[in-house]
């Protein structure tokens, strides 16, 4: 059985984690949002309960709990849901966080990942490069009023290259510090926090390119990409 291509392997998880996500969405706001309207339909019945009436009172606030706690759960299932992300390794997950940003922004947005990670990086590096790279994306949205960014992620020699690269306006040098800015300071701490480097240059023909050096930490458990086994 021959190898799936890269881009083939990107857009299946890519759709792996879309439709995680629709889930998660359809939790959240349909079941969350109805078990919220019966929690008021509730509140508003037991305003009416009579005050000779203790054992019904009971009975409603017994139900008001329940719900609380169905509302729980079902935040709790839909966070995990969203933030596994990265179950699909990090060229999935950044493929993606890519196509979610440029369904939400309407940027175009080219990916290349040049390798799939063999194996992948530990859980946390594989997180810190994920929010390295939201927060990147995030900030052309907010920012660089661009119309294309270019997503790369290169394994070579060990090293791992994470690339953010606009076409837009291009940042202040003096926006870079500002002492309420806590996205530039925040991708900064965690490539420290790997051992990697994190650098800001204009980008080629206009624009921000934003570089994360690391080196590809594997993960001490089994990779979690697809391998073809069979
Ligand atoms: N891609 C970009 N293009 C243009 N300017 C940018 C870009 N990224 C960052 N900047 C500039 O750098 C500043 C600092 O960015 P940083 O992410 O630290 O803060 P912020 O986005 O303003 O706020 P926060 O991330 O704390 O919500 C921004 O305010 C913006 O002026
Ligand atoms: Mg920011």
């Amino acid at each position: 059985m021959s190898q799936p291509t890269l881009l083939q392997h990107d857009r299946d998880a890519a759709a792996r984690q879309a439709e995680r996500t629709r889930i998660a969405r359809e939790l959240h706001d349909d079941l969350g949002g109805n078990l919220i309207a019966i929690k008021m339909a509730l509140a508003r019945l037991a305003a009416r309960v009579p005050a000779d009436q203790p054992g019904l009172a009971g009975q409603a606030g017994y139900i008001d709990e329940l719900v609380d706690r169905t509302i729980e759960t079902v935040h709790r299932i839909s966070f995990g849901l969203r933030a596994s992300a990265l179950d699909v390794g990090l060229a999935g997950a950044l493929a993606w966080q890519a196509n979610e940003f440029a369904r939400q922004t309407g940027v175009i947005v080219i990916t290349h990942c040049t390798d799939l990670l063999t194996p992948e990086p530990a859980p946390e590096h594989a997180a810190a490069l994920f929010h390295i790279a939201q927060e990147a994306l995030t900030n052309v949205a907010k920012h660089a009023r661009a119309t294309q960014v270019t997503l790369t992620l290169e394994h070579d020699g060990g090293e791992l290259t994470l690339a953010i690269c606009d076409n837009g306006c291009g940042i202040d040098p003096a926006a870079r510090t500002r002492p309420h800015a806590f996205g530039l300071r925040g991708m900064h701490e965690r490539a420290s926090a790997l051992g990697g480097v994190l650098s800001l240059s204009p980008a080629p023909g206009g624009g921000t390119m934003l570089t994360v050096k690391t080196r590809l930490a594997p993960s001490v458990a089994p990779a979690q990409n697809k391998k073809q086994n069979e």
